[in-house]
C-alpha cells in the first residue's frame, strides 16, 4: 500500500514553531508532526498538549516529540530555532548567532539522510535559508524560506481594512527582504480584478499618501507587536502553515516565499522574498513580475543589503 504519512518535523518549540505546529494539526495539513526542540521536555510538553485536542482537529495526525532520526522519513522538516527580535531590534541583526544555530540544524537534519523540503522559518530569513541550502546541499528547489509571505497577508489585510473588502478579493505582494526593505508591488496589485492604482486616480478611494501609509504599516508591523507582546507568532505560524501545505499537497500554489534566483529578477546566487510556484518539490518555478522602475531601484537596495549582510556570514 503506498505510503499515505506526511510526516513534518518542526525544529524549535518556541512560540514561532508551536504556532506552526497548531495550525497544521488545527488545519489538518499533516498525518505526522514531530516535534524537536534542544529542550526535550518543552517539545514533549507541547505535544502532549497538542495531542489533547487532536479529537476535534480535521485530520487524525500522530504528534510526538522526537529526534533528528525522525528526519530521515519527513517530507518537510521546518526549522524555527534562533534568537527572535527585541524591541527596536532589526532582523538582520540577528544574523551571527542565528546562522551558527542554522549551521548546525540543517548538519543534524542532513545526517539523517533527509531528502525532502526544507522550510526556514528563522530571522533574518532571505540569509538563513541561504546558509540552510548551503549546508544542506539539496536543491535549491528544495530549500524554501517563508520569505514575504507572511508581509504579503498583512499588506493584503490593510489594503482590505481601508477598502472594506474581504482581503482574499485583494492580490498583491510584497517582495525583496522580509524586513525593513522590502518592496510593496504596487503595479501589479488589484482589488477583483482592478488594478489599485486606478482606484488612486482623482482619489477614488484611495489616495498616495494611503498607499504610503500602508506600505510602512505593514513594513513596521513586526515591531509594533513586539513593543506590545515582544515577539510575533500567529502570523508567521499560518503562513508557515500554508507554505508546508503547498508542499504536501502538490498545490502548484504562487506564494512570495524566499526562493533562490537564478538570473530572475536580473539577480542571481541570492535568496529573497518573490512569487514562486510552491508544489511536492519545492519552488517549481519563480513568477517574474514587470515590476516597474521605481520598484526596480527598491527591490535591487533591498538585495544589495541582503547580499551585504549574507556576505559577513557565507561560508
Ligand atoms: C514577523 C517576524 C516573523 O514579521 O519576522 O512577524
Amino acid at each position: 500500500m503506498r505510503n499515505t504519512s506526511r510526516r513534518v518535523v518542526v525544529v524549535g518549540t518556541g512560540f514561532v514553531g508551536t504556532s506552526i505546529a497548531y495550525a497544521m494539526v488545527n488545519q489538518g495539513i499533516t498525518n505526522e508532526l514531530v516535534l524537536i526542540d534542544v529542550n526535550q521536555d518543552k517539545a514533549q510538553g507541547e505535544a502532549l498538549d497538542l495531542l489533547d485536542g487532536i479529537a476535534w482537529a480535521r485530520e487524525n495526525v500522530k504528534i510526538w516529540s522526537g529526534t533528528y532520526a525522525d528526519c530521515k522519513e519527513a517530507d518537510v522538516v521546518v526549522i524555527t530555532a534562533g534568537a527572535n527580535q527585541k524591541p527596536g531590534q532589526t532582523r538582520l541583526e540577528l544574523v551571527d548567532i542565528n546562522a551558527k544555530i542554522m549551521r548546525e540544524i540543517v548538519q543534524s537534519v542532513m545526517a539523517t539522510g533527509f531528502d525532502g523540503c526544507l522550510v526556514i522559518a528563522a530571522n533574518p530569513v532571505d540569509v538563513l535559508t541561504y546558509v540552510a541550502w548551503q549546508t544542506s546541499n539539496l536543491p535549491y528547489s528544495r530549500v524554501i524560506g517563508t520569505g514575504t509571505t507572511l508581509d504579503t497577508t498583512r499588506f493584503r489585510k490593510e489594503l482590505a481594512l481601508k477598502l472594506n473588502i474581504d482581503p482574499r478579493s485583494v492580490h498583491g505582494y510584497i517582495i525583496g527582504e522580509h524586513g525593513d526593505s522590502e518592496v510593496a508591488v504596487w503595479s501589479h496589485t488589484t482589488v477583483g480584478a482592478k488594478p489599485i492604482l486606478e482606484l488612486v486616480v482623482n482619489n477614488q478611494y484611495l489616495t498616495v499618501d494611503d498607499l504610503d501609509e500602508i506600505a510602512e504599516k505593514v513594513k513596521n508591523a513586526a515591531y509594533e507587536i513586539i513593543d506590545r507582546k515582544q515577539a510575533t507568532y500567529y502570523g508567521i505560524g499560518l503562513s508557515t502553515a500554508r507554505i508546508v501545505k503547498a508542499i504536501l499537497n502538490n498545490e502548484q500554489a504562487i506564494l512570495p516565499v524566499s526562493a533562490y534566483l537564478d538570473g530572475e529578477y536580473n539577480q542571481r546566487d541570492i535568496f529573497t522574498g518573490v512569487p514562486a510556484i510552491v508544489n511536492q518539490n519545492g519552488v517549481r518555478e519563480i513568477i517574474e513580475l514587470r515590476i516597474d522602475p521605481k520598484e526596480k531601484l527598491q527591490f535591487q537596495a533591498s538585495v544589495d543589503q541582503l547580499r551585504q549582510v549574507l556576505a559577513s556570514v557565507k561560508s
